[in-house]
């Protein structure tokens, strides 16, 4: 049976993505001499980017066995947009670098380290990701910092599954995450103008009790099938309650810690991405407004596809974990 959460905040069949919208987009983009870095760079950031003309996918993926509700009324976005449109700095900036440059991205095989302070630490290879626990489908909406969102069916299991296995340890106070570092598969890691300018590997972290939240998913898959490279293959998280870029792709370490572990994008720029990243329509990013968001799902390249940005991405039932919190302050 799959997990349905029923929220106000379900979709209905306007949110489907038009699949016209981004097929001519570099083309326009570079009509317009548009490069494309990402918003999330500061402008001065603005790091180097190339157009290859090579978009055949050559990287196979292979079909998943997951519990589903095929009733669910949530529509979704398109598996060509969210598998086209992506950040994975790894890969370089530009939106359509990661489906570009990742296709040869080896991840078989894989380890996948549990450890810290636990009192089982343990290790998933790659096949063990897809059958360790079983797998379910959540249909969820990504909200990126940048103020775009999607509609994507993840599939995963609870993360909280694999930290029970793991046994932690009291101490235990929040959870590290970490992305495969290798320079020679990820061009990002080998340049820092193609990766933004991050010190790689890319990290990110969760208070435990987020972690354990039932909506905290550990992906290993999308639109029934394993994931691709540019959206975080072989295992990703998605937490979708919070800003995009705490949902870190192709993990190799999760670690039990004491302390708030140092994150990415808080380490890079803290003053415009904290540690807690809950989306928030009342708590602007210094360089825009994040009280709407364009939903990739309907009309043309021009289209106002605008619509409100809802407090914790309309997943009310986590307010609770941040009671008593000044989330102006604590963004
Ligand atoms: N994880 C790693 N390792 N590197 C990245 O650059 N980008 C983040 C997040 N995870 C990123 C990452 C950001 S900013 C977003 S919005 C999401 O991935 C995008 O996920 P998607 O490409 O599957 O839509």
């Amino acid at each position: 049976m799959r997990i349905k959460i029923k929220k106000p905040s379900d979709l209905t069949d306007n949110d489907v993505t038009d699949e016209s919208i981004y097929k001519n987009r570099r083309q326009v983009l570079r009509s317009l001499g548009y490069v494309g870095a990402s918003a999330l760079l500061a402008p001065h950031a603005k790091a180097f980017n190339w157009f290859s003309d090579d978009d055949e996918p050559a990287f196979k993926r292979r079909p998943l066995t997951y519990q589903s509700d095929k009733n669910d009324p949530q529509t979704i976005t398109p598996e060509d947009k969210a598998t086209s449109y992506n950040n994975f700095y790894e890969f370089g900036t530009d939106k359509s670098d990661p489906v570009e440059n990742a296709q040869s991205f080896n991840v078989n095989p894989w380890t996948l380290k549990v450890d810290g302070l636990v009192n089982k630490p343990f290790s998933i290879d790659f096949d063990n990701l897809f059958t360790r626990f079983p797998l379910q489908e959540r249909i969820y909406r990504l909200r990126c910092v940048e103020a775009w969102s999607m509609v994507i069916p993840w599939i995963g299991f609870p993360l909280a599954q694999l930290i029970k296995q793991a046994d932690p340890q009291g101490s235990a106070k929040y959870v590290a995450f970490q992305t495969l570092r290798d320079p020679k598969q990820m061009p990002g890691q080998r340049n820092r103008f193609v990766g933004g300018g991050i010190d790689y590997p890319y990290v990110e972290g969760l208070r435990l009790d987020e972690a354990m939240h039932d909506l905290t998913l550990l992906t290993v898959g999308l639109y029934g099938k394993s994931l691709p490279p540019q959206n975080g293959a072989p295992v990703r998280l998605v937490v979708p309650w919070k800003y995009g870029f705490k949902s870190i792709k192709s993990i190799v370490r999760i670690s039990l810690v004491e302390q708030q572990p140092p994150t990415t994008w808080n380490t890079l720029a803290p003053h415009e991405y904290g540690f807690y990243a809950n989306v928030n329509p009342t708590v602007d990013h210094p360089r825009w407004s994040q009280a709407s968001e364009r939903r990739i799902t309907t009309g043309g390249l021009l289209a106002r596809n605008r619509i409100a940005t809802q407090m914790f991405n309309g997943y009310e039932e986590v307010a609770s974990l941040y009671a008593g919190m000044d989330l102006r302050r604590l963004y």
